[in-house]
């Protein structure tokens, strides 16, 4: 509270500061101008009195009468503010007087102004002589007489100008009354608008607005300059709005699991969660020694879901693949997981190797997987392939089933493994919330339309309640193929479908890491790890070291990005024997041809790039293929100058957002495909189009010599952003929609309940 105030005041002073002085060049300006009109004013009046006596002037100074004179004089001085008025004598001799002029305004003083000025008045500020008469200011004008261009004279007006004063003082103290008011009311509501604005928010739209600056490079030839590294600022803003509108309904503060379990209590009266996920957060196999251990899986899914899940409790349905799987499980396939936490429960599915290799292998990752990501592999939809993929959605539905505690389950739903399983659960269970999240980009409704079962697809999602994207295009994708492929009603607006008289909401859900990332507890400080990475890897202790994070996956952009590096290597020889990449590259979907032709090819492009630039003491690339567990990935991330992402499609990629989450030092520079997910969101990253080796190389080459106060600055805005935006906030956003969903049947359903009711007793 005490420092709210101190960010108050620190902010009122200076604007209070600054309204005085506004008010005080206001009030002056508007004396010293008024002042100017007045004057003129009281000229124009003297000329016109005098102009208006001028012939009984002229005609009682050509007959000498004074007595006349003085008269006239008496009458001119009736005027208004006219205080005295005389006639001198070309000679400068007093002719007739009416009132009192005060020392300093004898004829022969009024006559030397003259012949100085070519004005016809002047102005005194009170002096002693003059403030005997009113105490104000005075005026004096000199009008000449004229007799057909002889002078007979001059006529002398005394103005009494006090009103001037009190007309200035009137407003000056009006102005500083007004400023005033426009003060306070403009402190009021700052000081409301800073009280009802969430504080980080506008800390973001800072960040988010000071970061649109020329900032990145272009590259002619084998230079390298700046240029802009271009943030897609349309979407950041409306997922900015969307998150801040979000923020306001749900009590404000950082995400965090806490948070999330208090959501769930409050929001869905303490109901676990059925999650169904084709990859399971641990898979048991047995170590060298024969003892069994519990690994996690290199997948972002379940790096996302898994610290949700122990956030949540609930049931992790998944396909059980791991050797030592059926030795841990207990007589209902279920086994306790985190080993040793027991914080959820784990509910393994069996699947026999013709179903795996129909429904995963062959459906899942040679159909729906290329079909989804834009990276010109082929998808392959093979009939057989398709009976298995049905078969495994109903075998999990059944699993589902036999977990659900009540009529009316929450179950979410994983990725495009269990396209058709929505509408099962929704078939056996029609009180269930189901949501479904898809993991992957949604592709464009005409390269959807490559699937030969687009119907049947779409209407298994529609079994959902809510379906959700990472982003805003594949919910817009979404809607496309439902308009092309389904006769369905869709709500544009409201973004949602309705078939069948069932309503499914469609809806961006940016998924993210945890946070504070718990991979971060007890990780050696990053001076150590810088260290030891390089010594293990055999390198000098200053070698700049990139490093590459990824399931060997040709979504990734691996052969692209290791070109990349020899293009460096060859553009700018001064990293030669500098600057080492390594490449952890955890094995996947090894069944798959095309996976198997991937890792070859990445060996041959590393072996080639090895050879042309290293030598005995000196790899430019070390390839790690091999399954390596979170901390070991976290020391590398914290051992890296660089870390480049280069997916060439992907709905979100997590390893982008570990990597800033691992860089508590706020070192470290991140380089991102902007054909990811994340770039929308990390937009202080170096972005990069993965397929232009030129522009890829030039990053590299700013990356390596950026300086630590922009690493800092950039990473600081990354670190806040990801904070921000964690996965728990992922999760709650999905939930407290799961929530009003459920709110909303269950009034339907109670409705409905009463209106048959009535119905059976009219009839
Ligand atoms: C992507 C998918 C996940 C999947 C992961 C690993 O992130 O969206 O559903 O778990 O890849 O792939 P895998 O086939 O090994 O589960």
């Amino acid at each position: 509270m005490r420092g709210a105030m101190r960010q108050v005041f620190r902010f009122l002073l200076p604007l209070l500061v600054v309204v005085a002085l506004l008010a005080w060049g206001a009030s002056t300006t508007v004396s010293v101008t008024s002042r100017g009109w007045f004057e003129k004013d009281v000229q124009a009046r003297a000329l016109l009195a005098v102009t208006g006596a001028h012939d009984a002037l002229v005609t009682h100074v050509r007959s000498g009468d004074r007595r006349r004179i003085a008269s006239v004089l008496e009458g001119i001085a009736r005027a208004d503010r006219i205080m005295a008025a005389k006639l001198c004598s070309p000679s400068h001799a007093t002719l007739a007087v009416n009132g009192i002029f005060p020392a300093g305004f004898g004829c022969e003083e009024i006559a030397a102004r003259m012949r100085a000025s070519t004005a016809i008045g002047w102005q005194w500020t009170p002096t002693q002589q003059t403030t005997s008469l009113q105490g104000g200011l005075v005026h004096a004008s000199a009008i000449p007489l004229l007799d057909d261009g002889e002078p007979l004279g001059f006529v002398v007006l005394l103005h009494d100008m006090s009103f001037v004063d009190r007309r200035e003082a009137a407003t000056r103290n009006f102005t500083i009354i007004a400023f005033a008011v426009v003060a306070v009311a403009a402190s009021v509501m700052t000081v409301l608008m800073a009280r009802f604005s969430w504080r980080s928010w506008t800390a973001e739209m800072r960040r988010l607005l000071s970061l649109v600056r020329p900032g990145a490079w272009e590259h002619r030839g084998d230079t390298v300059r700046r240029k802009e590294f271009h943030p897609l600022l349309s979407d950041v803003r409306a997922l900015v709005t969307s998150l801040a509108a979000e923020q306001s309904g749900s009590g404000g503060g950082t995400w965090s699991p806490e948070r999330l379990h208090q959501t769930l209590k409050s929001r869905l009266g303490g109901e676990g969660v059925i999650v169904v996920a084709n990859r399971e957060p641990y898979i048991h196999d047995r170590a060298p020694d024969g003892s069994i251990r519990a690994l996690r899986p290199a997948s972002g899914l379940v790096t996302a879901l898994e610290p949700v899940m122990r956030a949540c409790s609930g049931v992790w349905v998944a396909h059980g693949s791991g050797p030592a799987d059926r030795d841990v499980v207990d007589a209902h396939d279920r086994v306790s997981v985190p080993p040793g936490e027991d914080s959820y429960v784990l509910r393994r599915v069996w699947l026999t190797p013709e179903e795996e290799k129909g429904y995963y292998y062959g459906f899942s990752n040679e159909g729906l997987w290329p079909l989804c990501h834009v990276v010109h592999t082929r998808p392959t939809f093979r009939a057989d392939d398709w009976l298995h993929y049905q078969a495994v959605n109903r075998k999990f539905a059944d699993a589902i089933c036999s977990e659900a505690q009540g009529v009316d389950p929450i179950v979410l739903v994983q990725d495009y493994h269990f396209a058709l399983l929505p509408l099962m659960i929704r078939e056996r269970l029609p009180r269930a919330t189901v949501l479904t999240f898809w993991h992957v980009p949604w592709p464009n409704a005409e390269q959807f339309g490559i699937c030969p079962w687009p119907r049947e697809l779409l209407e298994g999602l529609l079994g959902s309640s809510i379906l959700g994207f990472h982003t805003q295009q594949h919910c817009n994708h979404f809607i496309d193929a439902l308009d092309r492929y389904l006769e369905v009603r869709i709500d544009r607006e409201k973004q949602a479908a309705v078939l069948g008289g069932r309503e499914t909401l469609i809806r961006p859900y940016p998924i993210s890491v945890d946070w504070p990332n718990r991979w971060l507890e007890g990780a050696a400080p990053v001076p150590e790890c810088r260290r030891t990475v390089r010594q293990e890897l055999g390198l000098k202790p200053d070698a700049l070291l990139g490093v590459g994070v990824d399931r060997l996956d040709y979504t990734k952009g691996i052969e692209e990005r290791l070109m990349a590096v020899g293009r460096l290597l060859e553009r700018f020889p001064q990293y030669r024997g500098r600057f080492t990449f390594v490449q952890l590259a955890a094995p996947s979907r090894t069944a798959i041809e095309r996976y198997r032709q991937l890792d070859a090819s990445i060996e041959a492009i590393a072996n080639r790039i090895n050879e042309q630039f290293g030598d005995r003491s000196y790899q430019p690339i070390v390839l790690l293929r091999a399954h390596h567990e979170p901390p070991a990935v976290f020391r590398y991330y914290r051992a890296a100058d660089v870390c480049y992402v280069s997916s060439l499609h992907d709905g979100m990629n997590l390893v982008a957002k570990e990597f800033v989450a691992a860089r508590d030092d706020e070192g470290g520079v991140l380089m991102l495909s902007r054909f990811t997910g994340a770039a929308r969101e990390l937009t202080e990253a170096l972005l990069v189009n993965p397929y232009d080796l030129e522009d890829a190389s030039a990053a590299f080459a700013i990356a390596l010599s950026m300086s630590p106060d922009e690493q800092r600055e950039r990473m600081r805005a990354m670190r806040m952003f990801v904070a921000e935006f964690n996965v728990y906030r992922w999760a709650g956003r999905m939930l407290t929609d799961v929530a009003s969903v459920r709110q909303r049947d269950r009034l339907t359903n109670r409705l409905a309940v009463l209106f048959s009711a009535t119905e059976d007793l009219a009839s």
